[in-house]
């Protein structure tokens, strides 16, 4: 059964942004395409940068460290030179509330 966490609200992340929350021992990366939110896995499978404060282009995010590139909707890989994908969460938009659905 999962369950749904409030981890931001939405003026807490600017368009094109990232932010990273903490939230139930897990660190998660919220960002803001056109104001749809997406949240990821926080930690890049490569060398654990922080995925919250890559670039985004439209919904592909690419890590700050080495330039891996994910998939926000999906937490596909798209490119190296991480070698595998990351979690991606269901996200809800309760009024000014972020949630993330979390197993
Ligand atoms: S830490 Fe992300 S690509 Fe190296």
């Amino acid at each position: 059964m999962s369950e749904r966490i409030t981890i931001a609200r939405t003026g807490d992340i600017p368009e094109g942004r990232g932010l990273a929350v903490d939230v139930e021992g897990l660190c998660i990366a919220v960002f803001n395409v056109e104001g749809r939110f997406y949240a990821i896995d926080d930690t890049c499978p490569h060398a654990g940068a922080s995925l919250a404060e890559g670039d985004v282009d439209g919904t592909i995010v690419e890590c700050p460290l080495h330039g891996a590139r994910f998939d926000l909707a999906t937490g596909a890989l798209l490119s190296p030179p991480a070698d595998r994908s990351v979690t991606a969460y269901k996200v809800h938009v309760e009024g000014e509330d972020i949630q993330v659905e979390l197993e």
